[in-house]
């Protein structure tokens, strides 16, 4: 058994060719090229393994020696999380696995009911992208007593002892590396300013959003104190700039309103803080609707396709790349770990402190992109088709 997933990890690192994300480490290698590409625009596309609706069971996985994991999506809106979810259950397979994966459509208690039934279903270990952080005490309490061990996939789960890891990228670099883009695009160090800046961030349940924030306003922050930078909408509290469920739509509404409230008379935006892509695409919706002043510099994180569209299109400026293969990769090797008995690979053991005390974590890296270096980042890695992105 051991040697079988030994070899199936060895000819994985073998296929692969490009480190990006978690990088360095041997565990770290992405999975073999044209098995990630998703197809094109449609998210539900994207990953064919997962076409049962949202909620549904999923057909019996072919009997894996490994034990059977539990693996809890949050929505197949996002392009990201079939992403997530298709490369986590073939790398989990190859590595001898049973997987029952399931999307919730982001309810909450859609998603309590999914971890209840793989509980039931004799799952040997939980992986969760949670919907809420905040939601899962209960069930997880559930699980700790059936003594499941619990990874915290991408989002932290808040205030439960029953989360033993969490794998995700760093968070707050995503941050950093968006704000310093906007300081450098608008070159705040020198440059006399007053300049007029927007900001939207995600869902107030995914403590994801608040590492985002917080990392970009660490950088940004500074220049409005001095009046540098302007928020004109004076909406500024992690509050305000929340977008519920991280929607498109409700991105494009808030926009919308502050377009017409303060930017409708020829006053120009300058820049807008996106916390990733499915915000900006409705920031981008909304200028395109409402806005006739200069375009301006617009952040973004995940490199959907439609988001990496609109950057080949000069509506997005950049955007963050999170290669998923190399997330899953790196928790289907804490996976096997544990289920060995033994401790899971960690590089991070300060940051995420989830209310019941610090919990181990794996964080990838993330990689700045843009207009100049996605064919590289995204084409060249086997990430998407040409195709994918006309
Ligand atoms: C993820 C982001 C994603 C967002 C919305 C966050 O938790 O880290 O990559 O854009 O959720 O799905």
């Amino acid at each position: 058994m051991k040697r079988k997933v030994l070899s199936a990890l060895l000819s994985v690192a073998m296929v692969a060719t490009l480190l990006v994300g978690c990088g360095s480490s041997a565990e770290t290698t992405g999975a073999p090229a044209e098995e990630a590409a998703p197809a094109e625009d449609a998210a539900e596309e994207a990953a064919p393994a997962e076409e049962a609706a949202e909620g549904e069971e999923e057909a019996a996985a072919p009997a894996g020696e490994g034990g059977l994991i539990g693996v809890a999506m949050p929505t197949k809106d996002l392009q990201r999380w079939n992403q997530d979810g298709s490369n986590m259950e073939e790398q989990l397979k190859a590595a001898g696995y049973e997987v029952d994966l399931q999307y919730a459509s982001n309810d909450i208690q859609t998603q309590v009911s999914q971890i209840e039934n793989m509980i039931s279903n004799g799952c040997k270990l939980l992986v969760i992208a949670s919907i809420d952080g905040d939601s899962l005490g209960t069930v997880l309490a559930q699980a700790k007593e059936a003594d499941i061990p619990v990874i915290a996939y991408d989002r932290l789960i808040m205030n439960s002892d029953a989360v033993s890891y969490y794998a995700t990228f760093d968070n707050y670099m995503v941050g950093t590396v968006q704000g310093e883009y906007i300081r450098d695009a608008l070159d705040l160090e020198n440059a006399d300013g007053p300049f007029n800046i927007e900001l939207i961030t995600g869902d107030p349940g995914d403590n994801n959003a608040r590492f985002f924030f917080g990392g970009a306003m660490d950088v940004l922050q500074p220049y409005i104190d001095s009046g540098k930078l302007v928020v004109k909408s004076g909406q500024t509290s992690f509050e305000e700039v929340a977008t519920a469920n991280w929607a498109t739509e409700a991105a494009q509404s808030r926009f919308d309103a502050i377009i017409a409230s303060n930017y409708s008379d020829g006053t120009n935006l300058d820049a807008v803080l996106a916390s990733n892509d499915s915000t900006a695409l409705g920031v981008a919706n909304s200028l395109a609707a409402n806005y006739t002043g200069e375009y301006p510099v617009l952040t973004g994180q995940d490199c959907d396709i439609a988001s990496v569209k609109n950057m080949i299109a000069g509506k997005q400026s950049m955007s963050v790349f999170k290669d998923t293969r190399d997330l899953a990769t790196q928790v289907v090797a804490m996976v096997d770990a544990i289920m060995k008995g033994g401790e899971a690979p960690v590089n991070d053991t300060e940051s995420y402190d989830n209310g019941t005390g610090v919990i181990p974590s794996y964080l990838c890296e993330p990689v700045f992109a843009d207009v100049n270096n996605y064919k590289e980042l995204l084409i060249d890695s086997g990430y998407y088709t040409e195709a994918d992105l006309q």
